[in-house]
């Protein structure tokens, strides 16, 4: 089967007129259809320019992106874009923060009418479609970016830190919801988290990367079952070992390379 994702020896230098900066060297790994994959490494390391490759809006100094066996060479429908603040539009409800998306994208009306619906219902945003983001709390926010990213139906979901500035029990509640939202819309997921148990917990897959330039230490495969209750999820065997292997790999990754 033809991945979802494949990133192909991937290299990014950045330059400018003082410095030259090596962000990732010779990164290779592969996400599956309908995969959930965590991406998780030290502050600098390059996960974020990773993500930026995946959605086409960088071009890599060396090796390959392909969606689908296709190269990734610019911009393309396929994705959805999740950054870490919710980043609303403060007059729009949240209907209409979530329809700008169709609006941008010219898509029929009555389609993205039906489509916000249905995610609302997803999220249970129901009640509040008609609520300023003001109003909402920062979970409910990022419920609301989570919809807006996938109003156009896109096979990939890209996800940079999303729920880094929410308290504990928000994040395991967003947690769980966003399972549910991965398993009901059957989207692939690339998630950044700085979270060793929220990448257990959601991924299938967990992509360790190094301290600055970024490279693969580590591809750990998660054994826990798809349908993952919270509670016994922190409670398996599985869970313990695969986050104490992290902890580990990100404790010695801080010692990476650097140049
Ligand atoms: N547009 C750019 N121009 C120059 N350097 C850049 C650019 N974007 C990122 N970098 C550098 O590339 C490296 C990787 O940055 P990136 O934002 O991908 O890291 P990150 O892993 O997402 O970090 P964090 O966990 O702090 O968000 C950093 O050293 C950063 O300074
Ligand atoms: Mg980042």
């Amino acid at each position: 089967m033809t991945p979802e994702i494949e990133v192909d020896n991937v290299s990014v230098r950045f330059s400018s007129k003082h410095a030259t900066t090596s962000a990732l060297r010779d990164v290779t790994f592969e996400v599956a259809p309908k995969g959930f994959v965590s991406i998780v490494g030290p502050s600098g390391c390059g996960k974020s320019t990773l993500l930026k490759l995946i959605a086409g809006l960088l071009r890599p100094s060396a090796g390959e992106l392909r969606l689908r066996g296709t190269p990734v060479t610019s911009t393309h429908r396929e994705i959805g874009f999740v950054f870490q603040k919710a980043a609303l539009l403060e007059w729009r409800t949240v209907r209409r923060n979530i329809t700008i998306q169709g609006e941008m994208r010219d898509l029929p009306k009555r389609e993205v009418a039906t489509a916000a619906d249905e995610l609302m219902e997803l999220t249970g945003l129901t009640d509040f479609a008609d609520a300023m983001p003001h109003e909402l709390s920062g979970g409910m926010q990022q419920r609301v970016a989570v919809c807006r990213a996938l109003l156009h139906k896109p096979s990939v979901l890209l996800m940079d830190e999303p729920f880094g500035a929410l308290d504990a029990l928000t994040r395991e509640a967003m947690n769980v919801e966003l399972r549910h939202v991965w398993r009901q819309t059957g989207t692939t997921i690339v998630l950044v988290t700085h979270s060793v148990a929220e990448a257990v917990y959601l991924s299938d897959r967990v992509v360790v990367l190094t301290a600055r330039p970024g490279r693969v230490a580590e591809v750990l495969d998660i054994d826990l079952p798809v349908h993952r209750d919270y509670s016994d999820t922190m409670r398996s065997d599985e869970f313990g070992k695969k986050t104490t292997t992290l902890r580990a790999l990100l404790g010695s990754s801080h010692a990476g390379n650097h140049d």
